[in-house]
């Protein structure tokens, strides 16, 4: 798929920038003495001041669950979550900075990445996140609240990777997903997926 050739072109430049992250990190020794901030402004070359992501293919993980964020990161760390480059990065913290950096991010707001979207498709999008998503995603995929990760207001092309991910099974869904987005693809296919990122790219319910 083009996305899959897309992704790879920006991975390409997020690794370039990374290595600078890194050697900053360097200077700084990390001790279990550094403050959540510190640790979390070692991510802001890619998710952005506080988890605002400017994109496109880092998410903006400011105002997620701390438990999503407990989660993923140890997903991440054992490698049982797939992942361009957050594998590399998650082993570098000890499972104490995890929970400090969860609780930091949690706290900050996140912010609705502006993006362009087709009004007419999120219209659809909204009917088709009420019937097949909200269940987990609560309040048009705004809530941080049932630990499932932000959808509204997410980058358009992360989620386009995630879900090209979670589709050919890099990444692993619930049980219970997996049959709401299997019955999506049955009745809509391609389409009903363009609808939702437009109504999530349009960041209002
Ligand atoms: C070089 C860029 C880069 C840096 C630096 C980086 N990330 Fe990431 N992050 C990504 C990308 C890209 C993804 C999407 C998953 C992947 O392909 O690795 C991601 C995904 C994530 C996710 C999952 C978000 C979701 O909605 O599921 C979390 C949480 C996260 N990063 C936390 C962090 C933290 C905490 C740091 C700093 C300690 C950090 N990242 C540093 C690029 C980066
Ligand atoms: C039965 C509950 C459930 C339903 C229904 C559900 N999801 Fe999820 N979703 C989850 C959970 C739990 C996670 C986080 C953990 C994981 O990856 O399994 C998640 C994660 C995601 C993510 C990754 C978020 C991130 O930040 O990386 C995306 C994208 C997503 N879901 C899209 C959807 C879409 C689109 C629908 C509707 C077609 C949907 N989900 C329906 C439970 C659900």
């Amino acid at each position: 798929m083009a996305y899959n050739n897309l992704k790879r072109a920006l991975i390409g430049a997020l690794v370039i920038s990374a290595s600078s992250v890194a050697f900053a990190a360097d200077k700084k020794p990390l001790m279990s003495g550094a403050s959540a901030s510190m640790l979390s402004n070692t991510c802001a070359g890619c998710h952005g001041t506080n988890g605002a992501s400017v994109g496109p293919a880092s998410p903006s993980i400011g105002g997620m669950s701390a438990v999503y964020f407990e989660e993923v990161m140890q997903g991440f760390k054992t490698g049982e979550l797939k992942s361009t480059i957050m594998t590399r990065i998650a082993k570098g913290y000890t499972d104490e900075e995890i929970t400090a950096m969860g609780e930091f991010f949690s706290k900050q707001p996140f912010v609705v990445a502006k993006q362009s979207y087709d009004a007419g498709k999120a219209k659809k999008g909204a009917k088709l996140h009420d019937k097949y998503c909200e269940k987990c995603h609560a309040d048009g995929g705004t809530s941080a609240e049932d630990d499932s990760g932000i959808l509204m207001g997410q980058l358009v092309p992360y989620l386009h990777y995630t879900m090209s991910d979670y589709k050919s099974g890099d990444r692993e869904m619930t049980k219970k997903m997996k049959k709401k987005v299997n019955q999506l693809i049955k009745k809509e296919g391609d389409a009903g997926f363009d609808a939702l990122f437009n109504y999530y790219a349009s960041g209002k319910q």
